[in-house]
């Protein structure tokens, strides 16, 4: 999207009323997420809710990953009943606001990796850094980054979020229910993975840090 305003600058086209491409802006996005705190919280850590659904971290993710997701959920690509209303309410230019304010934030770390056991740990870090041949599993990392941390616009960093989302994306992918990535990547791989091993690298993740120390 930060091509968009440059390109129509480029044609002179930048003081047209009619276009809303101004430049994204955190502080005006910071207005906007105030609607969003009852459920992501006020630094973007959002909340791991044990049996029930977990509330993402925003905080620190990349602005266009989270512009997507808004737009999905607007089109219905993706589809959330909590979401839904939230996001009906914004326009193209708050929509660009609130994700460059999330992304600004500092990052959050993860919960829901408390009491779990060391081979459960250690199942989990071996799908997410090696991932397991026999099962046709890739390594999270080789599309979420070294550390799991995100790649680009494309990967999101899923290291440090929590585990309760992790697993309810794994769940839905697996069950057809989130279809709106591209070439169904995370569909092919969330097929075939069992419960246990859904559980195991979600917990595993959430363990560790979502941004470099
Ligand atoms: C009532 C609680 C609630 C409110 C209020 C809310 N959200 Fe959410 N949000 C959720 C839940 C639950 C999910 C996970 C939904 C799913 O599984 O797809 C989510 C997911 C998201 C995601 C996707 C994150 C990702 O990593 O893919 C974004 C982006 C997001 N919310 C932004 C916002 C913004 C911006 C607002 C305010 C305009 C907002 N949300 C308000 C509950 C809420
Ligand atoms: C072949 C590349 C690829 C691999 C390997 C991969 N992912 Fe993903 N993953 C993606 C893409 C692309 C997205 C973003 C989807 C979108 O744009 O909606 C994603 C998104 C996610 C999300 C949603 C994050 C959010 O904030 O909503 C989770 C959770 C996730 N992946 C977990 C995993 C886990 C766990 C593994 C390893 C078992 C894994 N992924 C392996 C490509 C991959």
């Amino acid at each position: 999207m930060k091509k968009i305003p440059i390109l129509l600058a480029a044609l002179g086209l930048a003081s047209y009323s009619g276009l809303a491409f101004a430049e994204a802006d955190a502080e005006r996005g910071a207005a906007t997420a105030a609607i969003c705190m009852a459920c992501h919280q006020a630094d973007g850590s959002g909340m791991n809710i044990a049996g029930g659904e977990s509330w993402p971290r925003l905080a620190g993710l990349d602005a266009a990953y989270i512009s997507r997701q808004l737009h999905d959920y607007k089109s219905g690509a993706r589809s959330n009943a909590s979401m839904m209303p939230f996001v009906n309410m914004l326009n193209e230019q708050q929509i660009q606001d609130v994700a460059a304010y999330y992304a600004s934030l500092p990052a959050t770390q993860g919960k829901g990796s408390e009491g779990a056991d060391e081979a459960t740990l250690k199942r989990g870090q071996q799908l997410a850094e090696r991932g397991d041949w026999s099962d046709y599993i890739v390594s999270c990392k080789s599309c979420h980054g070294p550390d799991n941390q995100g790649a680009g616009d494309v990967f999101p960093g899923i290291s440090g979020q929590h585990a309760g989302y992790i697993k309810a994306q794994l769940q839905a992918w697996k069950a057809g229910a989130r279809k709106n990535d591209t070439q169904d990547l995370m569909g092919s791989i969330a097929r075939r993975m069992s419960e246990d091993d859904i559980h195991a690298v979600a917990v595993w993740l959430a363990s560790q840090n979502s941004v470099a120390k």
